[in-house]
């Protein structure tokens, strides 16, 4: 991150985001979800509350799932960002495929950040019990669905890893 004394109140950030080489000079207070959708167009990371609540702003840096809304762009310079799009690895495919065999979404605003927050917590081995896929989902609020699709479609992806593990 370089402050640019030409423009007063902005600096240069570097970062990966979805593997992508990303280098833009931007207001040193743009939050990190405000950089991805409003200079990235990368709107699948949605906002709602935009103070850490909901959960709908939840992507990952450096593999670890964040609030887009409370980190700062600048916080993110030099760092790996994976937004809802760029979840394309086995994992990320998975769940994905599990959401709508599940029928786990009805408006999807909640989606993308409940996607991520599985992503990380799966990923770090997350037990293949439903109290804790609600323990590890307790930061992501839906109002469409009642949630037991979304646990069902995490079990269904937590149970086919632990299978594939098995046969190895
Ligand atoms: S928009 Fe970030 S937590 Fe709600
Ligand atoms: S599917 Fe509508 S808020 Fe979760």
């Amino acid at each position: 991150m370089t402050p640019d004394p030409e423009a007063s109140g902005t600096v240069r950030v570097q970062m990966a985001v979805n593997g992508r080489p990303v280098n833009a000079e931007i207001s040193a207070c743009t939050s990190l979800a405000d950089f991805l959708r409003g200079e990235l167009g990368l709107t699948g990371t949605h906002l709602g509350c935009e103070h850490g609540v909901c959960g709908a702003c939840t992507l990952e840096v450096d593999g670890v799932a964040v609030r887009g809304c409370l980190m700062l762009a600048v916080q993110a310079d030099g760092a790996r960002v994976r937004t809802v799009e760029g979840l394309d690895d086995p994992l990320g495919r998975a769940l994905k495929a599990a959401f709508v065999a599940r029928n786990a979404l009805q408006c999807g605003f909640c989606t993308p950040g409940m996607l991520a927050t599985l992503h990380e917590a799966i990923g770090a081995g997350l037990a293949p019990e439903r109290g804790a896929v609600r323990a590890a989902l307790s930061g992501n609020f839906c109002r469409c669905t009642g949630y037991e699709a979304i646990v069902d479609a995490a079990m269904d992806v937590i149970r086919a890893r632990e299978e594939t593990a098995d046969a190895r």
